[in-house]
């Protein structure tokens, strides 16, 4: 018996009709197997974010330890290193460096006189002036201090505070006499920061300044000791910021 037309269209309108249900299942069932995807991918970031934050953290508790271990033999100092990390970080942000980049900067300022482990008592606590001998072993910590934190990834960029922040903008620092922007910017900004912890901090042998007078003898530096533009940014550091950094790091 010869089938009609419109039963020859039903039967495809039906077959066609079962195709579509087919691939909307399809297509449910894939939507599906990626909301999982994107759920487990959401998780698996979370999870790393958290990873990495512990880690981050347990970096800055090592480097703290070891900056502790070098400044321990320092009785003077106090938390020196801490009081430069913190100055040199809102030094750089004043300045514009983009710290986000290169978190390890942070390290460098705290881990900055790691090389001082090796100069000897004699020389680091003598009270009068070097002899040429001595000042040569003393001005070999920058470069003790880069080669001890060598091999440690993490610390990356810090190597260069470690290594040039005895380097003067004028070509008179050491220990490789870097000159301008030869210097690592991390290390020009730290110069100035450690300036002025050590002008506003008692000494054995003088008292602390005021920080109008730390500010006013950091300027006339600039351009020798100092790179300008850096001091610039300095200027523009409140000195409510500066305070509040001395009495909460004293
Ligand atoms: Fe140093």
């Amino acid at each position: 018996m010869a089938v009609s037309t419109d039963e020859l269209l039903r039967a495809r309108i039906e077959e066609l009709e079962a195709e579509l249900q087919k691939r909307a299942r399809e297509a449910a069932q894939k939507e599906r197997q990626l909301e999982r995807y994107a759920a487990d991918l959401r998780e698996t970031f979370k999870e790393e974010r958290s990873r990495s934050q512990e880690l981050r953290r347990s970096y800055m508790l090592t480097v703290r330890a070891l900056a502790s271990a070098v400044e321990a033999r320092d009785a003077y100092t106090g938390r020196h290193a801490e009081r430069v990390a913190a100055y040199g970080l809102r030094l750089a942000d004043a300045y514009g460096m983009r710290l986000g980049d290169e978190p390890q900067i942070e390290f460098g300022f705290l881990l900055h006189d790691a090389g001082k482990v090796a100069v000897p008592d004699a020389i680091l606590f003598k009270p009068g002036p070097l002899t040429a001998a001595e000042r040569l072993v003393m001005e070999q910590h920058p470069v003790t201090g880069s080669e001890i934190v060598r091999d440690i990834d993490f610390l990356g960029a810090a190597r260069h505070v470690i290594r040039s922040h005895h380097e003067r903008w004028d070509g008179a620092g050491y220990p490789d006499r870097l000159r301008g922007e030869e210097i690592p910017i991390s290390a020009r900004v730290f110069a100035v920061a450690d300036t002025l912890d050590a002008l506003t901090t008692n000494r054995p042998y003088r008292r602390a300044s005021t920080i109008a007078q730390a500010r006013l003898l950091i300027m006339q530096d600039a351009g020798a000791h100092f790179d300008p533009e850096v001091v610039d940014a300095f200027r523009e550091l409140p000195d409510a910021i500066i305070e509040r950094i001395r009495l909460e790091i004293g």
